[in-house]
């Protein structure tokens, strides 16, 4: 044995260090050269042959060559073990808990909406839509809106600057179908209602709510009350009442509110329903023939019902939300909860 072998050897094991792009293989490399009965101390037992006047230095050169081999082992685990956490671990361990990510929820208002149109669907409603941005006419005039009419006021709707405006209501939806569809129709509209409303716990100035509209033959209040209680039933359960109190709309005649039976305290009263066991739900009636006269419908012939229905005020007593507020909040933590 040569000095040059141990020198050969040492150039060999530590390219191999360097060479290990994993821990198994660098542990091939750990068995080769210091297991027992790796190269290294196989070298360390060849030392008895050598020439005793080499001996001494040779043996220094092999504990050179052990210490620099684990010296270099070491250095080589750890970046080893450092890139692994930094880039992942390619290894799967079963036994890990799993990395959850939650499931998506839909939104109080979109899943009502969608409760909406499938209650009204099955009773022949199809689904219309309309703008966001309305002219005065649909949202105003052809609903028999007279001039000087409060709603019209700027201080109760926004207007952009080329006279139009944000819907205040659904309703223009009505306007707009009845233009382009002769009777029989059947739809519902929900969507998106702008009004210059301070923010309170029950109002925002961007709501939501569903438009309905029968016109046919024949068609009573008592449709409207029959189809409005039948909504109330399927979307609140069975147990809810549906009560009409005579208003004033000016694109209906006779008007009416609609309650609904407070789903949280079944009608005792609680701070939701503000005591009195009931929330104003929809505004309804039959429709005006002025609005007809507007669309060109023919007044001899047909009737009509429209309600508009908020949304939020259905969310609030069907969840149990008391401010209204919190459905804009956008906080995920609040949402997951429905
Ligand atoms: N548009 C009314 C509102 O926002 C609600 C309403 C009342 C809609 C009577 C109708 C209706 O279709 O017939 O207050």
């Amino acid at each position: 044995m040569k000095i040059e072998d141990i020198i050969n050897l040492q150039n060999k094991a530590l390219n191999e260090i360097e060479a290990a792009a994993d821990s198994e293989t660098l542990e091939a490399v750990r068995i080769k050269y210091i297991g027992r009965k790796g190269l290294i101390p196989d070298l360390m037992k060849g030392l008895k042959g050598a020439d005793p006047t080499d001996r001494p230095e040779m043996g220094k050169r092999v504990n050179e060559l052990k210490n620099t081999f684990q010296e270099k082992f070491s250095e080589r685990r750890n970046q080893i073990e450092s890139s692994r956490t930094e880039s992942g671990d390619k290894t799967f361990d079963v036994t890990l808990p799993g990395q959850w990510r939650g499931l998506g929820k839909k939104h109080p208002i979109s899943y009502l909406m969608e409760r909406a149109i499938d209650i009204f669907h099955a009773l022949g409603f199809t689904v219309a839509d309309g703008p966001d941005i309305e002219t005065v006419f649909n949202n105003f005039d052809a609903l028999n809106h007279p001039p000087g009419h409060p709603a019209r006021d700027a201080t109760d709707t926004f207007y952009l600057s080329d006279g139009d405006l944000l819907r205040t209501h659904t309703s223009p939806v009505q306007v707009r179908h009845m233009l382009k569809h002769s009777p029989p129709v059947r739809i519902i509209a929900p969507g998106r209602c702008y009004r210059r409303d301070t923010p309170d716990a029950t109002h925002s100035a961007n709501f939501h709510q569903i438009e309905g509209l029968y016109v046919a033959e024949n068609v009573s209040l008592a449709d409207l009350k029959g189809d409005l209680a039948h909504f109330a039933h399927e979307a609140m359960g069975p147990e809810t009442k549906v009560r009409f109190r005579p208003h004033f709309f000016p694109f209906t005649e006779p008007s009416v509110e609609v309650d609904f039976s407070c789903h949280i305290c079944r009608g005792d009263g609680c701070r939701v329903c503000k005591q009195s066991g009931w929330i104003e739900i929809a505004g309804a009636g039959m429709v005006d023939p002025g609005v007809f006269e507007a669309v060109g419908y023919d007044t001899g012939t047909v009737t009509g019902y429209a309600f508009g229905m908020g949304i939020e005020r259905i969310a609030m007593i069907l969840f149990g939300i008391t401010d209204i507020r919190d459905l804009y909040e956008n906080d995920i933590r609040y949402l997951r909860q429905f």
